[in-house]
């Protein structure tokens, strides 16, 4: 077992990373006395995982009840959100109660602000099933539900008290979703460390495959750039803003799209084909870079080629909804761009740079 830590003085926990942490009672040891734990899931990782965890959880929880909710980008809104409210409300559940999120990103983003918002604050674990869940989105605190209008516009800034990566669980994952993952893997090296993009570089069809010791590096090394980035900048004051590089675009395709349509991973691979293009196009990197990541993302399964949001304006519909992200200022758009071997910064770009990108990346 690997364990990496996050410190943010009296915020800080451990993410541990191996494999048969999910059942194992000792994975939790560490938790504060309560006596009630809530597992919070899905439809399609319930019926997988949740017997196991609870089973793991019986020694340290008199009381275990479990929330199971629609699977799916699409239902990341208020009315899945508030099935978690009505179950702790009904059962009575006081300030002690733990809640475990139990699945993907998704489930973990809710689970998260559920915790964040449920009588001002319980403490809540998070056990991530999915590659990208286990790399990101379990890992810095962010929890968030989706608007119409803009992915993950509403939520909170609230740490969990510990993250249990079980490699396990990956073996259930289908490709796609594999494939959704790496994007975020991949995105640690522009912004961070070049010498691990070349290590995916030479692994990507040992990761593809699920192999556990590669994907155990994998996971571990980017959890390790993430509670680096976290440590200095918690609530995104500066620093922690490079963790989006890819995503200004691909939250517009998401959003463009509709919920669901493309996963979040598969937007963020294309979106940092088109920020690695806007940066090149800035004079910040060469076309042999911007080339070397495309290709990357491509064996990596994940789309290279931008999808048209309108037949009418569609890049006026991109720069429309990239307006409506968190990154914004006054309206003007901003974007993590990379300058440099393993370095990224947050820049503007004018609108007609902009256009050039999307109507050189879409379909
Ligand atoms: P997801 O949660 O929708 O999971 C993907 C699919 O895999 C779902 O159908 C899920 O039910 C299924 N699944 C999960 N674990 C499984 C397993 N072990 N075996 C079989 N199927 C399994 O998607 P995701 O890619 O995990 O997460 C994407 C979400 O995470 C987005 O909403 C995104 O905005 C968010 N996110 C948040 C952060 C953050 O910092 N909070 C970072 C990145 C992404
Ligand atoms: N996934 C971006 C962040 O955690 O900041």
């Amino acid at each position: 077992m690997a364990q990496v830590s996050i410190d943010l003085a009296e915020r800080s926990y451990p993410i541990i990373i191996g494999a048969g942490l999910l059942g194992n009672p000792a994975s939790y040891q560490q938790l504060p006395a309560a006596t009630t734990a809530v597992i919070v899931s899905n439809s399609t990782v319930a019926p997988l995982y949740a017997k196991q965890l609870t089973q793991a959880l019986q020694h340290r929880f008199a009381r275990i009840l479990q929330v199971t909710l629609p699977d799916g980008e699409a239902h990341k809104d208020w009315p899945t959100l508030q099935l978690i409210f009505d179950a702790l409300l009904q059962n009575g559940c006081d300030r002690k109660t733990v809640l475990f999120a139990l699945g993907g990103g998704v489930v973990g983003d809710m689970t998260g602000f559920a915790a964040a918002s449920y009588m001002r604050g319980v403490p809540f674990v998070q056990v991530p099933t999915t590659l990208l869940a286990q790399v990101d989105s379990s890992v810095g605190g962010k929890t968030a539900i989706n608007h119409p209008l803009g992915k993950n516009m509403i939520g909170a800034f609230y740490q969990p008290q510990l993250v249990v990566c079980d490699l396990d669980a990956l073996k259930t994952l289908p490709a796609r979703e594999m494939s959704a993952g790496l994007a975020e893997i991949i995105k640690y090296g522009p912004i961070a460390d070049m010498a691990f993009f070349g290590w995916i570089e030479a692994h990507i069809d040992q990761l593809r495959a699920g192999d556990p010791a590669t994907l155990a590096h994998a996971v571990q090394r980017s959890c390790e750039i993430k509670a680096d980035v976290v440590g200095q900048d918690e609530r995104e004051a500066g620093l922690r803003a490079i963790l989006n590089f890819g995503h200004t675009f691909g939250h517009a395709i998401e959003s463009g799209l509709g919920y669901g349509a493309w996963l979040h991973g598969e937007g963020v691979g294309c979106g940092m084909v088109m920020a690695a293009q806007l940066s090149q196009r800035l004079g910040l990197i060469d076309t042999a870079f911007v080339e070397r990541l495309k290709s990357l993302i491509e064996r990596a399964g994940l789309p290279v080629v931008a999808p048209v949001l309108s037949a009418t304006d569609n890049a006026g519909r991109y720069l429309d909804l990239m307006r409506v992200d968190k990154k914004a200022e006054a309206g003007e758009i901003r974007f993590i761009v990379i300058d440099g071997p393993s370095k990224a910064a947050l820049r503007t770009a004018p609108d007609g740079l902009v256009r050039q990108v999307i109507d050189a990346c879409c379909a």
